[in-house]
């Protein structure tokens, strides 16, 4: 009898459970900074080297100066931990796992190592180091309430219908001026700090930005990226942008000269290369300058179609 009890207990107080709807909507929320202890000083040293990467790796850092000047934290927004602002939610429970560009198992340390060269424009780290120890540290605290192999509500970035035509670098800068120029400035440079050694606002193109094999000189990840985050203070729930401005915008920015890094054996397999990857040799017909900018529905239906040929 007695087992009974707590049913009725909980039916008594009309309590359910979350349907997986519901679950499903709520995005991840990441562990309290305040609940770290005193000792934890990696876990807090990593959050430091993602939010301020350039006082430590930048051309004044402290610890060493391998980067371009770019902070982690300018594309993984709040140090990794907003919602649908590439955070890093999914990175203790998804890694090591196999990426198509590598062609290969990746641990942690060799992902970090791949923002580091292509988006720093930087040279890796090594693995025993401090910095990385930190780093991976900060991922496995982050992710700690994070089941293995399962990637969170509102881990990366939001999903963006494609345009059926394709972006339009002029439609692109008109929006560029309007509503984002006031900070990345009309030249693209971005705003560097007076004393400290980082950006306030970092820079879209040029020397200083992110390089040609980084995640970001992709148009779909750049565009999802401004859609959920730019400018500066937007959310996932209340974008600025509309889905062409988006898109418009990323074809203006991507169209701007920046370093060239070239990784040789990347996508070993060129069918896995996602549509919007900028650089051939491709396994279909289309070339690098609509992989680039679109239109990119026909190239979906090519891959679709590919298995009944
Ligand atoms: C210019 C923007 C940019 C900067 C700066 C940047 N990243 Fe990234 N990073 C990305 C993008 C975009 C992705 C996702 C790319 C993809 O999936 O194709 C990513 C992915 C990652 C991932 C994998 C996340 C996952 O869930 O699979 C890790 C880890 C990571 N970055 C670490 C870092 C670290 C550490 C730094 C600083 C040293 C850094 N990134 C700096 C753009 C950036
Ligand atoms: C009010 C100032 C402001 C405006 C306006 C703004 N941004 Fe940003 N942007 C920032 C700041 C600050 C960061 C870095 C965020 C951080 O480190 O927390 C950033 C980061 C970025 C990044 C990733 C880092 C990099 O340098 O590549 C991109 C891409 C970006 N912004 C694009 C845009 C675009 C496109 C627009 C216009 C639609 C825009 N931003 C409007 C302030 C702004």
């Amino acid at each position: 009898m007695k087992r009974f009890l707590p049913m009725v207990v909980f039916a008594g107080l009309g309590l359910t459970a979350c349907t997986s709807a519901e679950k499903r909507e709520s995005p991840w929320v990441a562990p309290d900074t305040a609940s770290l202890s005193f000792s934890d000083t990696l876990v807090r040293y990593g959050r430091n080297l993602i939010a301020h990467t350039a006082r430590y790796l930048g051309p004044d850092g402290q610890v060493m100066q391998i980067t371009n000047g770019m902070n982690c934290q300018n594309c993984h927004l709040q140090a990794g931990t907003q919602p649908f602002g590439n955070n890093f939610s999914a990175v203790s429970a998804t890694y090591p796992r196999f990426r198509e560009r590598s062609g290969s198992w990746e641990s942690i340390e060799k992902r970090v190592n791949d923002c580091l060269q292509r988006s720093l424009g930087g040279s890796p780290i090594d693995s025993l180091s401090t910095e990385m120890r930190a780093l991976v540290a900060y991922f496995c605290w982050l992710g700690k309430n994070v089941p293995t192999k399962t990637r969170p509500v509102g881990s990366g970035l939001h999903p963006l219908a494609y345009l059926k035509r394709a972006a339009d670098t002029v439609k692109g800068q008109k929006q560029y001026v309007v509503k984002c120029s006031s900070c990345h400035q009309m030249n693209g440079q971005g705003v560097r700090h007076p004393a400290k050694a980082e950006f306030i606002y970092p820079p879209l193109w040029g020397d200083s930005s992110f390089t040609t094999a980084a995640g970001l000189y992709r148009i779909s990840n750049f565009a999802r990226y401004i859609y959920a985050n730019m400018p500066q203070g937007t959310t996932y729930q209340k974008p600025q942008l509309s889905a062409e401005e988006a898109w418009d915008i990323a074809a203006y920015v991507l169209s701007k000269p920046r370093r060239n890094r070239n990784f040789p054996g990347d996508w070993p397999a060129i069918s896995t290369k996602p549509i919007d990857h900028p650089f051939g040799p491709y396994a279909d017909p289309f070339s690098e300058n609509q992989h680039k900018f679109g239109p990119f529905p026909p190239i979906e239906a090519f891959y679709r179609e590919l298995p009944a040929k």
